[in-house]
């Protein structure tokens, strides 16, 4: 017989959200209920988790989900776990579109769990939204995620699955760690996939901004999550075909992503 205080005593990693997430408690349950002896099926559950848990498994992969912006989501390990420093790209669209009422086409390459595109279609009801992942895993996890039952989900690898539509604005969280950067060994659950793109990182960033400008509407703009010292190369690369470059920081003040608008 083990009691969640017994469970809070243990000094297991994570063991608070495990236990809310196992028992579907709150913090302050956890806290008011802590005399409440777990059964047996509860039991086997919280301490599979804890073996995950401490075998490294990310706690998002465990609960299956993550929060992100004003919405819950679904992830698993086909999707990279949304990070905070993501929330910047929502923070600087509905800067840029403002007018809830204007309608707006756009597109989230590389959606992952859908973060982008379903926070963006939720927050504004006008825009059309369309979002592609070359990982069918992905598209599915982003899919569930679509409480807005309004984007459209393509298959296929950054632009091919689009055809000749035009967007306002392009958004893209694309993978842009280095393939030999020591910080992956931290990331082993995460689809790897996700994470690298060639040697210095900018390999698909590169192709997307190559191809954006076929695909953006007249003043149409670009915004994209990059590495912290990828900036100045990703303003080089924006040079030719792209104008009002404009840089952001994140939360830990590093440079993270980048805001261009296509030149006529
Ligand atoms: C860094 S993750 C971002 C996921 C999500 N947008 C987010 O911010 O959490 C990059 C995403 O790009 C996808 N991806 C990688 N290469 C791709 C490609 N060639 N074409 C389309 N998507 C790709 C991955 O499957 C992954 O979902």
């Amino acid at each position: 017989m083990k009691t969640i205080q017994d469970y809070l005593n243990s000094g297991a990693i994570d063991i608070a959200p495990l236990l809310c997430s196992v028992l579907n408690k709150t913090s302050v349950e956890l806290i008011t209920q802590n005399g409440y002896v777990l059964t047996p099926n509860e039991k086997q559950t919280l301490d599979g988790f804890i073996k995950q848990r401490t075998d490294g498994v990310p706690f998002s992969y465990i609960s299956g989900h993550q929060g992100f912006y004003h919405l819950d989501f679904k992830v698993d390990p086909n999707t990279l776990i949304p990070r905070p420093e993501t929330e910047l790209l929502i923070d600087i669209a509905l800067d840029l579109f403002p007018d809830k009422g204007r309608p707006c086409r756009l597109l989230d390459l590389g959606t992952g769990s859908g973060i982008i595109a379903v926070t963006l279609a939720d927050k504004n009801p006008h825009w059309v939204v369309l979002a592609s992942d070359y990982s069918a895993g992905a598209l599915a996890v982003a899919k569930s995620n679509d409480v807005t039952n309004r984007i459209v989900f393509l298959q296929g690898s950054w632009f091919e699955p689009i055809n000749d539509q035009c967007f306002d604005l392009i958004i893209s969280n694309p993978p842009y760690i280095e393939e030999n950067d020591a910080y992956l060994q931290d990331l082993t659950y995460e689809p790897i996939s996700a994470l690298t793109a060639g040697k210095d990182g900018l390999n698909d960033i590169k192709i997307i901004i190559n191809q954006a400008p076929n695909y953006l509407s007249k003043n149409g703009f670009l915004l994209l999550e990059h590495g912290f010292d990828q900036q100045d190369r990703i303003v080089k690369l924006l040079a030719e075909n792209f104008t009002n470059i404009q840089t952001f920081k994140d939360y830990n003040a590093k440079d993270r992503a980048i805001l261009a608008q296509v030149k006529q």
